[in-house]
């Protein structure tokens, strides 16, 4: 919240100037006073701005995972690209998180990460999207916005959407070699994230915003 501190610095400097105001300066004074009132917004203003700045996040996020993941796999192949993921997924989204200053997670049903797995929070969220997917519909963006939360919550699933995610969560002894089967088990001992085809829902990308700094700009 910078920009009301900067606001109210510049009404100070404006009414300390030395001397008697003149008309042209009490004008200023009442335009700033009046760029300082509280901004009254829609909420849908509010969820319409979540939307946008979550795809653009979460876009974001999901190149920077993809592209390391390729070329990992291009210079060490897929079991060095495991360990890479291993040790580097969580990291990369975090400094995404910090850029943003918004916290991304990913969130799955059938996760490799038990960190990935929905906290209470999330199981009603997790519930949402099943069921949906289960009624044959097509999995959504969702804005979630309660009145009394300083927070708004930004979902959008992920797919399996290239046959390259199988080599990982596919079918073991299908797409997935023993091998690497054995090294995912040996990282991830409670991994729930195989058996996956094609087109298939994967889990969920999260962004939490805090509803002032979207308010701000607006
Ligand atoms: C080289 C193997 C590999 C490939 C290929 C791969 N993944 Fe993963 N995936 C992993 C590993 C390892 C993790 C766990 C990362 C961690 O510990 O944070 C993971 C985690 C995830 C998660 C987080 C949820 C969870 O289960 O913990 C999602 C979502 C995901 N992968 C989707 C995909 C999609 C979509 C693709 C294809 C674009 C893909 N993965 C391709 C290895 C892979």
């Amino acid at each position: 919240m910078r920009t009301p501190i900067i606001l109210c610095l510049s009404v100070c400097l404006i009414a300390a100037g030395c001397g008697p105001m003149d008309k042209g300066n009490s004008e200023a004074v009442k335009k700033e006073m009046e760029d300082r009132k509280v901004k009254h917004v829609l909420p849908s203003q509010i969820t319409d701005k979540a939307k946008e700045r979550g795809l653009a996040i979460t876009d974001a996020a999901q190149k920077v995972l993809l592209q390391t993941l390729i070329k990992k796999i291009e210079s060490e192949g897929i079991l060095g690209a495991v360990e890479y993921c291993n040790l580097n997924a969580f990291p990369l989204v975090d400094s995404l998180s910090k850029a943003n200053h918004v916290a991304i997670r990913r969130v799955s049903n059938k996760w490799r990460n038990p960190k990935d797995a929905p906290t209470d929070d999330e199981v009603a969220i997790m519930e949402a999207y099943t069921y949906s997917v289960e009624q044959g519909q097509a999995p959504r963006e969702e804005v979630f916005m309660e009145d009394n939360s300083t927070q708004v919550v930004y979902t959008r699933p992920i797919m399996m959407g290239a046959a390259l995610c199988l080599q990982c969560h596919g079918t073991p002894g299908k797409e997935l070699t023993q091998e690497v089967a054995d090294k995912i088990k040996g990282l991830y001992p409670e991994d729930k994230a195989t058996g996956y085809e094609l087109g298939e829902w994967r889990g969920i990308w999260k962004v939490v915003f805090e509803k002032k700094e979207l308010v701000l700009e607006l």
